[in-house]
């Protein structure tokens, strides 16, 4: 299966969520490889806690893959190669966990026929040795959506599933530009169809994730003024109608993360670890990002409405 992380603003937790998810996929069992196509910023292995590729590879990734330079991408096994602690190793029924970085210093770069025709490659030859390979596009309208969605529909592809998780933070500002990242004048649904995707699968595919997403019931919640709750309620309501009237409502929602002050102060995976023995994350942040691992792949979740 691909699944493409895309969101129309930047910093919305896109790359930290898809990471924990990736992650938490990987506990679950499936062997599971992610993908930087963030290729003016390819920070994920930061992330990951790689730091030999916290800003992209000095040896031939992603970019030097795509743009002809390469044939075998570098490739980060997480689970021996993360700077992390003896009982964070894999545990004995984890899959895989592959990281794919870009290029340190790579920029963006246009995507003619054989950029796609590279990509297409990629994108078969991964998913047959993986069950979930997740691709981590940019923010924002890209040539990297571009070719995705071209890539999407060439018949080599059609028998592979494809899912796309737009990310968006819990903002009327957010809201507005997801939607329009979607189902606006140059969003997905009309540049997909264009590619020649059929309208009603490629919407099937897409779902929504609302991050750090403030609970408004949780005890966690920092000491706040009634007057502020109240507000926050009012707030709360009114984005639920906003999400509802732009076609983000709960049915389009794959799952949301709570706000989390690990997080909020740096971009790691949450391990089990953080939870039980530190204590320093919150079990609904990591039961969060498990949740949307096991959504990702229940068809369910991917019915047509
Ligand atoms: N649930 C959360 N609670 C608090 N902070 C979060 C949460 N999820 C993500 N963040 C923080 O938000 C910031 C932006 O996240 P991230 O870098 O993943 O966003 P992005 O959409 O990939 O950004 P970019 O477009 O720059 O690639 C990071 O500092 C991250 O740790
Ligand atoms: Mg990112």
């Amino acid at each position: 299966m691909l699944v493409f992380a895309t969101s129309d603003k930047g910093g919305t937790g896109r790359s930290v969520t898809s990471c924990n998810v990736a992650y938490r996929s990987a506990l679950q069992g499936n062997d599971v490889c992610y993908l930087d196509f963030d290729f003016g910023s390819p920070t994920s292995g930061s992330i990951f806690e790689t730091r030999s590729v916290e800003t992209g590879t000095q040896r031939p990734g992603m970019h030097s893959l795509l743009q002809g330079r390469a044939t075998e991408p570098t490739r980060i096994d997480v689970w021996a190669e993360a700077d992390w602690q003896a009982p964070r190793l894999r545990p004995p029924h984890a899959g895989s966990l592959v990281l794919f970085p870009g290029d340190r210093g790579g920029g963006e770069f246009l995507m003619g026929p054989e950029v796609i025709r590279r990509c297409l490659e990629l994108f078969l030859r991964l998913n047959e040795e993986f069950d979930i390979c997740f691709v981590d596009l940019s923010a924002g309208r890209s040539h990297a959506i571009d070719a995705v969605l071209e890539v999407t529909t060439r018949k080599e592809l059609r028998a592979v599933t494809h899912r796309w998780m737009v990310y968006h933070r819990w903002t009327q500002q957010h809201i507005v530009a997801a939607a329009d990242l979607v189902y606006g004048e140059r969003g997905l649904l009309k540049t997909g169809i264009e590619h020649g995707h059929d309208e009603a699968s490629l919407r099937n595919s897409i779902r929504f994730v609302r991050t750090a997403v403030q609970d408004l019931n949780s005890s966690d919640l920092m000491p706040i003024r009634d007057t502020q709750v109240v507000w926050l309620q009012a707030c709360d309501k009114g984005l639920q109608l906003l999400a509802a009237k732009r076609g983000l409502g709960s049915s389009m929602v794959l799952g949301s993360t709570p706000m989390d002050p690990v997080l909020q102060w740096q971009e790691q995976l949450i391990t089990d670890d953080d939870v039980s023995a530190t204590q320093i994350a919150n079990t609904a942040t990591r039961d969060a990002f498990a949740e949307l691992a096991r959504r990702l792949t229940e068809d369910t979740a991917w019915e047509g409405l």
